[in-house]
């Protein structure tokens, strides 16, 4: 894979620092071997998250200074709500201060107590908001996605047959939506088709159940279709990040993600009592209708964002960016989720550190060794993020144990990802080593990755 050339230059910048082994020896004994409580200045390449992490432009900047910050009407939530009529095409655009807000209120709106929620696998505060409000989640994606070496175009795709079987079971009328994320991040960044869209649409459809779309990586995922499926080569980006929103009823969004903002998120519904359902909800738990928790100066860069987003040349270098990564680390051998997703490299942890039982977190032992080697930040995705079973109470244990390398949008270079494909290649050639994994000290009742300590064995 060749990177490309980059369709913007920078005009500010930000310093980093390495830091000594001594230092980040330290630094993670004291964070509870959970790099998620390191200080940031401790960390020098931060591929923690591609939320909010990415650099904004310079017309974002400038988006930002003409921000109108009334609290009601403001000019930049008619901003907002343009762009996201035009270019994801809801009608109602309830603005929320992020992802997980937006999922509250549609959570809130459409679950009770006994419902049951199937989506294309889970995503953590996606779940724990279906769970909160009395739901159960079940996860309908196709069997491939579970498996880090099945290579196959769109992992993300929902198996249809598992969706009928639920309705059967369960009944339509317990099933409030379809939970439908694109691209998958659990399952390593993973597109959906729209032929499988448009299938489920139709299922959904005779059933009377709306399909609810979490969008925050939805670029992404329409920069997959026009790669790989057939009869989307010649569209746009924007015109297939359309077609798939037409698909489905309403949408929850991380602005944080596609859209280049450092804050935002909004739900967007085509049905007219849903939103205002959801705009009486908003007032609770956000602020005003107009502005959702956020500043009117967010509002307007999460706008410029959302135009900026579908640029051919600017979707193209950021999926190939990641995908340069990938090539880089498997060349050398290296375990990594095939096909490579939109966001992030994932490494198989499993296969990385086959000496570390599954009881001893491999994923969590992994992000640990990577901050020591080099001050290289990634995530756990594996059996610390996927929590416990609220009725059992036992630890669940994904098939897939990732860590995740993930890539800040427009903020690193081709040699910062030099610099981390050769720290995990490194790590690679001495796996032997690490033969024990880590236990928790602390750990928090929900999504209890992010605040969880532990200890070596
Ligand atoms: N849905 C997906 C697919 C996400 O990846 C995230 C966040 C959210 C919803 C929630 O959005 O953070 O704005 O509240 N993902 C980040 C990550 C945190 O690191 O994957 P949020």
């Amino acid at each position: 894979v060749r990177h490309p050339a980059e369709p913007w230059r920078i005009k500010s910048v930000e310093p980093i620092r390495p830091t000594s082994a001594d230092e980040r020896r330290g630094a993670l004994a004291a964070a509870g071997y959970n790099v998620g409580l390191l200080p940031a200045e401790l960390v020098y390449i931060d591929l923690y998250t591609d939320s909010g992490t990415g650099a904004m432009s310079d017309r974002q900047w400038a988006a930002v200074m003409l921000g109108d910050e009334s609290y009601s009407g403001s000019r930049s939530f008619y901003r907002l709500e343009a762009a996201v009529r035009e270019y994801y095409g809801y009608e109602h655009v309830i603005p929320a201060h992020q992802g997980r807000a937006a999922e509250n209120i549609l959570s809130r709106c459409l679950i009770r107590p006994g419902h049951h929620i199937p989506g294309n696998m889970y995503f953590t505060t996606t779940r724990e908001h279906q769970e909160l409000n009395g739901g159960t989640f079940h996860d309908i994606i196709v069997d491939e996605a579970h498996d880090p070496e099945a290579d196959l175009p769109f992992k993300g795709n929902v198996d249809l047959t598992k969706l009928e079987r639920l309705i059967d079971k369960v009944g339509a009328g317990q099933i409030p939506y379809v939970s439908l994320a694109a691209t998958v991040n659990m399952a390593g960044g993973q597109p959906i088709s729209l032929a499988n869209l448009a299938e489920v649409r139709e299922l959904t459809r005779r059933h009377g159940i709306p399909v609810i779309l979490d969008a925050a990586r939805t670029v992404e995922n329409a920069w997959f279709i026009k790669q790989r499926e057939p009869g989307w080569a010649e569209r746009t980006v924007s015109e297939i990040l359309r077609e798939t929103c037409a698909l489905t009823d309403g949408a929850t969004m991380s602005a944080k993600k596609d859209s280049f903002a450092n804050i935002g998120g909004w739900l967007a519904v085509r049905d007219s009592h849903l939103a205002e359902q959801a705009r009486n909800l908003v007032v609770v738990y956000e602020g005003l209708h107009t502005y959702g928790g956020m500043a009117g100066r967010d509002l307007a860069a999460v706008a410029q964002g959302i135009e900026e987003s579908v640029r051919e040349d600017s979707i193209r270098t950021r999926v190939q960016q990641v995908a340069y990564l990938a090539e880089r680390i498997a060349e050398a051998g290296v375990p990594i989720v095939r096909p490579v997703g939109g966001h992030a490299v994932f490494l198989d942890a499993a296969a990385f550190l086959p000496g570390v039982p599954r009881e001893q977190f491999p994923a969590q032992t992994l992000t640990c060794a990577l901050y020591l080697d080099a001050g290289i930040r990634a995530t756990e995705r594996g059996a610390v993020s996927a929590g416990r079973d609220p009725v059992t109470g036992e630890n669940r244990y994904p098939r897939l144990e990732l860590v995740r390398l993930t890539i800040p949008r427009r903020a690193y270079t081709q040699s910062h990802m030099d610099f981390v494909a050769d720290s995990v290649i490194r790590l690679y050639a001495q796996r032997e080593d690490l033969r024990s994994g880590l236990e928790f000290t602390y750990e928090p009742e929900t999504l209890r990755f992010f605040q969880s300590r532990f200890q070596p064995l």
